[in-house]
């Protein structure tokens, strides 16, 4: 019997259990991880292998040597992984791993890994969206947490507003028209000569300035609910300039603190708008940028004010991890949504939208 038939059979027996421990994987950008999740709620294990001190020596991300750190870093994760969850591999149901969006040869690294591991264990293979994987850490920090929510994602890449309708079933209520809101806290960070990984950095530098030292344009976007950052970070570029050439100095702290508040007022100004006009109940945070500490605090605030329940996941699980991935594909798996050993690296994958499925 082929592979493909065979994982049918398994995926329909695990379908009708309604119980699976996964083996996740994830390697889309800079941090190797693996987990083991057990039905998309219960962590067993979840190591994270960080490459920021690689990365920060060149100030960003290098694709070929996140490549590369990725592939040394699977094998002893793997193992760590089976140590900490105090199972061996015969304990395992199902392979899942992050298809994309991400980097390709980052994303392949993984891919490839995954899709031997499967094949050696002969079980099934999940392939799942990475941002889909952030909308699931919610999942994990909160077991009670069901569908249907309205859940912001912010990351690195990508910024969005979707509505949560059921597990895997997503409506794009809004989205960035430019740059996403960790693309832009990065690129500020390096105005304001903070250093790699910018985001975070600048967060913690803001703790201690004053958000009402400089003002910000709001941004305007055609779209209701959509985003826009690009405006912002063109800002902070430019009066950092200007204030250098002019030989002024500037306290980074304000700088950081008010760039900050701007940001973190569009991204829940814009979330409970589209949270009071849906009618939605409850309200989710997701992604990288998630663990922006007035990010976290003002979402918890305005939603307590609009009476509508929030989950976030701890901040461990909002930036990347294996764990999330392992959670989205437990779903996918009892909806016999399986991936073939002809998988590959999808660097733009997007979050499938409900009306865009069966096309
Ligand atoms: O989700 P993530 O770990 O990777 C992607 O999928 O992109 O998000 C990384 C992004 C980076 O841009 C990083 O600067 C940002 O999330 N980030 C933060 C904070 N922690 C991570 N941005 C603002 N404040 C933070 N505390
Ligand atoms: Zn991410």
């Amino acid at each position: 019997m082929l592979y493909s038939e065979r994982m049918r059979l398994k995926a329909d027996e695990l379908k009708q259990r309604g119980h699976a421990v996964i083996l996740a994987v994830e390697s889309s950008c800079d941090e190797t991880a693996v987990a083991i999740v057990r039905d998309g709620r219960e962590l067993l294990s979840n190591e994270i292998a960080t490459q920021i001190d690689i990365h920060a020596l060149y100030g960003g991300v290098v694709p070929e040597i996140a490549s590369r750190s990725h592939v040394e870093a699977l094998d002893p994760l793997c193992d760590k992984a089976f140590e900490d969850a105090g199972i061996t591999a015969d304990g395992i149901d199902a392979v899942a791993v992050t298809c994309g969006p991400g980097l390709v040869g980052a994303l392949l690294t993984g891919v490839s890994w995954a899709k031997a591991y499967a094949w050696m264990l002969d079980k099934p293979l999940i392939g799942v969206n990475h941002i889909e994987g952030h909308v699931s850490a919610n999942y994990i920090a909160s077991p009670d947490l069901e569908p249907p929510f309205l859940c912001l994602v912010a990351s690195g890449g990508h910024s969005h507003i979707v509505y949560v309708d059921g597990y895997g079933s997503y409506s794009l209520i809004g989205q960035t028209t430019d740059d996403a809101a960790g693309e832009a806290f990065d690129k500020a960070a390096r105005a304001l000569k903070i250093p790699y990984p910018g985001g975070p950095l600048l967060d913690k530098l803001a703790e201690t300035g004053n958000d009402r030292a400089y003002t910000f344009p709001k941004p305007h976007t055609a779209g209701k609910y959509d985003l826009s950052f690009s405006g912002l970070k063109t800002a902070v570029v430019n009066l950092t300039h200007t204030l250098e050439q002019q030989g002024k100095s500037y306290v980074p702290e304000d700088f950081a603190a008010s760039f900050r508040k701007a940001v973190v007022d569009c991204l829940v100004e814009k979330t409970m708008l589209a949270a009071r006009d849906i009618g939605a109940h409850t309200i989710a945070l997701a992604g990288g940028v998630a663990a922006n500490r007035l990010l976290r605090r003002e979402m918890e605030r305005e939603a307590s004010l609009m009476g509508l329940k929030f989950y976030m996941p701890p901040v461990t699980l909002c930036t990347d991890n294996a764990a999330m991935i392992g959670s989205a594909a437990y779903y996918r798996l009892m909806k016999g949504e399986l991936a073939q050993l002809d998988l590959n690296a999808q660097p733009s994958l997007r979050l499938l939208m409900k009306e865009e499925r069966d096309v």
